[in-house]
């Protein structure tokens, strides 16, 4: 079973506070596959199998994936079936692209189908919160969704801003609403850059509450501005007025910069990518860290070359 990995194009950090986010899902993501049935295992256990990172962990461990394990189980109302599963991910962990929601995502729908649980989407989704949760502390919801539902994605507070009409579908979230938007009519492709820099979502996310709970008149000015980009940057990207929706990720990068989760790898980046020629680019995750996403269309190549020359590891994703 897949789950898929997000960018966000707009909104990080102030969607944890109801303002408006968009996202969007990666083809690549998170896979589980169960390599031994209860039938063919000697084990008691459900074994999660990482190789990628050289790790094992079953539901008796400690450990956040062990609690995340514990969740699904709890969620179970069966005796449950041993198993080893091996869990590899197409996107790098800790880096802002939403892998723990794709593993959250992921690993439930393979637990539950290993007990024959027919679940609907929105209660998959349910699930993965709660286990987000362990892993962020205070999720907004959006990496879940995303990572659950795939295509676009507007999330927002809707007791305080409304979602747009063209919202084809609605989910809700504990703290907020999710809404699926229609496809762009043409592919957007990005550039996503890894800086390489490990983060932790949970921490940056709550040194941005300290910042906001010490200047809250400043911090709600910067959040409002942030909160606008959402829903103009995708009609931007739908009417392909490039050079505008360019100029919106540069300005939403700069609005981050004042919330302190911008570092200098990322900020590095993000001037050689527009030095390379691209119109516009942002971090794009919690930050502190992890990756920035860049927009040249047209020339994706010839700004990734120029990037990888200057030693930045990148990859070319489509968003539709
Ligand atoms: O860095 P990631 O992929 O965990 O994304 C976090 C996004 C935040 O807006 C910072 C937090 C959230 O829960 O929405």
């Amino acid at each position: 079973m897949r789950a898929y990995g997000k960018i966000i194009l707009f909104g990080e950090h102030v969607v944890v506070y109801g303002y408006p986010a968009l996202a969007a899902a990666l083809c690549a993501g998170v896979e589980c596959q169960i390599s031994k049935k209860s039938s063919e295992t000697n084990s008691k256990n459900i074994i999660l199998d990482f190789p990628q990172l050289k790790f094992k962990v079953t539901q008796n461990d400690s450990g956040t994936i062990a609690d995340a394990l514990r969740i699904i189980l709890n969620s179970i109302p069966l005796p449950h079936k041993p198993c080893e599963i091996i869990v590899r991910s197409e996107i790098p962990f800790r880096a802002g692209l939403g892998s723990s929601a794709a593993l959250a995502v992921a690993l439930s729908k393979t637990i539950l189908s290993i007990h024959e649980q027919n679940w609907e989407l929105s209660r998959i989704n349910e699930l993965a919160y709660l286990i987000e949760q362990i892993f962020h502390g205070t999720p907004s919801g959006i990496d879940n969704t995303v990572a659950n539902y795939g295509g676009l994605c507007l999330v927002a507070d809707t007791s305080k801003y409304q979602l747009p009409d063209f919202v084809t579908q609605k989910i809700f979230l504990p703290k907020m609403t999710a809404g699926l938007l229609p496809k762009f009519s043409s592919a957007i492709s990005l550039i996503v850059v890894n800086t390489g820099k490990d983060r932790d979502t949970k921490k940056v996310v709550e040194q941005v509450r300290i910042l906001y709970q010490n200047n809250p008149s400043y911090y709600e000015s910067v959040f409002s501005e942030i909160g606008s980009f959402a829903i103009k940057g995708y009609q931007l990207l739908q009417s392909q007025k490039y050079q505008e929706f360019g100029e919106l990720l540069n300005l939403n990068h700069q609005n981050l910069q004042k919330l302190n989760v911008s570092c200098p790898e990322l900020d590095k980046a993000w001037q050689d990518a527009r030095d390379a020629g691209a119109i516009g680019a942002k971090l794009t995750g919690a930050g502190g860290g992890g990756c920035l996403i860049a927009f040249a269309p047209n020339k994706e190549k010839e700004v990734m070359e120029q990037l990888k020359n200057k030693g930045w590891n990148c990859f070319l994703s489509q968003i539709s």
